[in-house]
């Protein structure tokens, strides 16, 4: 079956935004993240305290915040990959924060200048420093079912980096499918061997690249699984920019389109984000990927 209601995890003026070349003025994300919680999203993944160098895209994260007028009932996350991130997030006010770790070793390498060993080291003071703080900490685990220079991962490898990111003491993880190559089976059988791990699926999220189309198939899937946290980009904007062949995500329009059919309650408006979308495509200078945008914008 499926599940009455889904949690949108909208990561549009984070993981949409990181990739642009062009630097994004911070009053128009402000304004994209305004616009997305007017549209009812009640998760909203700002921005990365990453180092600037890596992305620079993302290195008006304090400006951001500091502009900020954080909503009521509306979670900010920001991704946090060392103790550095962890204080400037802190010095921030964040709430929520998300570290990020690669399933594949290249991955680990060109993502974070680390190996899939040594970034544990590196989460593990930002989890518990975090957790001291009182915040709620999300893992990311990336390239869970393809991976540009090593193919297909088992899923074996996955459910053991997976578990070791929840061991200390995240509250959630997220599966990436950075390079958006998963197929529907995959899907199924990835999280049937979190199961078999004894990793209950209402911690589990799905975090869908459409590189080749299968976003909301294996979106759709993953639901029918017992999943009910779902990661999304409004537009469908993003990538990733250290993965070779990775464009956008799932984009949420597309998202809520399904869900709308399948009689699924996500308490988001589809017209406002559709015209977000479409006012943001202007301000980038291209068209939205999304096919629901495209459809309804007219
Ligand atoms: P490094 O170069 O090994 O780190 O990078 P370092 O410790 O040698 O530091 C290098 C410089 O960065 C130093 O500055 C540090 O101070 C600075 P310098 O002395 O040269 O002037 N620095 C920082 N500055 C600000 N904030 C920080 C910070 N840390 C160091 N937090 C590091 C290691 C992890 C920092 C780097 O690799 C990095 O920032 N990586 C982030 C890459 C990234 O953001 N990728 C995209 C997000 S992941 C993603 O998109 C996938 C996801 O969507 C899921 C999916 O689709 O699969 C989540
Ligand atoms: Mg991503």
């Amino acid at each position: 079956g499926l599940p009455s209601r889904v949690t949108i995890w909208e990561v549009g003026p984070r993981d949409g935004l990181q990739n642009e070349s062009t630097i994004v003025p911070v009053e128009v994300k402000l304004e994209f993240l305004d616009r997305l919680a007017d549209a009812g999203l009640t998760t909203l993944e700002a921005t990365s305290f990453v180092s600037p160098k890596w992305v620079p895209q993302l290195a008006d994260a304090e400006q951001l915040l500091d502009g900020l007028q954080r909503r009521e009932g509306v979670r900010y996350p920001v991704l946090v990959p060392n103790e550095r991130g962890l204080k400037r997030a802190l010095d921030a006010g964040c709430r929520d924060i998300a570290i990020f770790g690669s399933a594949t070793e290249t991955f680990a390498q060109r993502n974070l200048n680390s190996t899939v060993e040594k970034q544990f080291d590196m989460f593990e003071p930002v989890v518990s420093g975090a957790r001291d703080a009182g915040m709620d900490v999300r893992a990311y685990l990336s390239m869970c079912f393809g991976d540009p220079w090593e193919g297909p991962v088992p899923y074996e490898q996955v459910v053991t980096a997976g578990k070791r990111l929840l061991d200390l003491g995240c509250s959630q993880l997220s599966l990436g499918d950075t390079i958006g190559v998963a197929t529907a089976g995959q899907v199924e059988g990835l999280l049937a061997a979190f199961a078999e791990a004894g990793v209950g699926v209402e911690r589990l999220a799905v975090h869908f690249h459409d590189t080749y189309g299968q976003a909301l198939a294996n979106t759709v899937t993953a639901l029918r699984c017992g999943v009910t946290t779902v990661d999304s980009s409004a537009g469908g904007l993003g990538g990733c920019p250290y993965a070779e062949s990775a464009t956008g995500n799932l984009a949420t329009e597309d998202l809520l389109w399904t869900l709308e059919g399948l009689g699924v309650e996500t308490g988001v408006d589809l017209d406002k984000l559709v015209a977000t979308s479409k006012w943001m495509a202007e301000r980038l200078g291209r068209p939205s990927p999304s096919r629901v945008v495209n459809a309804l914008a007219g």
